[in-house]
């Protein structure tokens, strides 16, 4: 039995890096793990690449293709992981981007991209997570990947350095 058995969960940002390998550790302790990401091709090859791990811990898993900033899709993916699962236990907001400009460069186009997915995607994404765990009366955990740029300034990344205020 693995610390997170028969939990559902879902993490975003999860066709690669850091999200893929949170969904990953999940499935080994017995979860059930819904793959979210914008990009829909690899995420059928994560699931596809993860139904035996699933399997042998216990879990279920499922993909859904979203776009963090927009708040329909996002309610399309918890009503997906529920149909799938029967709850949201855990919601990790972990998709996030960046693209790096010096300071006296960074424009209004880069400020906006990165702080659409970075911040709003996470208000987003904790607003539709809590709604839903309120009303199973369950409670949950609802987890923000953040950033050493919220600590400490760098000079190529001042957009980054603003995120996960929320
Ligand atoms: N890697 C680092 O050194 C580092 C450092 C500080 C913070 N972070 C943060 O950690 C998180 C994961 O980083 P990573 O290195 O694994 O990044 P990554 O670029 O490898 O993966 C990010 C994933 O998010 C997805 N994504 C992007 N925009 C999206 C959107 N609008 N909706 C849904 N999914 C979207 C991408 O398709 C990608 O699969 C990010 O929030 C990142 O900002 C990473």
């Amino acid at each position: 039995m693995g610390r997170v058995s028969g939990r559902s969960c879902i993490v975003t940002g999860a066709a690669r890096g850091i999200g893929r390998a949170i969904g990953e550790a999940l499935l080994d302790e017995g979860a059930d793990v819904c793959f979210a990401d914008i990009n829909g091709e690899s995420l059928m090859a994560v699931e596809e690449h993860n139904r035996d791990r699933a399997d042998r811990n216990g879990g279920r898993v499922t993909h859904a293709v979203v776009d963090v900033t927009k708040r329909d899709q996002v309610r399309t993916m918890i009503a997906h992981t529920v149909s799938v699962f029967g709850k949201l236990d855990v919601k990790f907001n972990n998709a996030g981007v960046n693209r790096p400009m010096n300071f006296l460069d960074v424009t209004e186009e880069n400020w906006n991209f990165i702080m659409s997915v970075n911040g709003l995607g996470c208000l987003i994404g904790m607003q539709e997570a809590a709604k839903q765990m309120i009303s199973q009366k369950t409670g949950g955990k609802i987890i923000n990947t953040t950033s050493i740029a919220g600590r400490q300034g760098f000079d190529n990344v001042a957009p980054t350095a603003h995120r996960r205020l929320v």
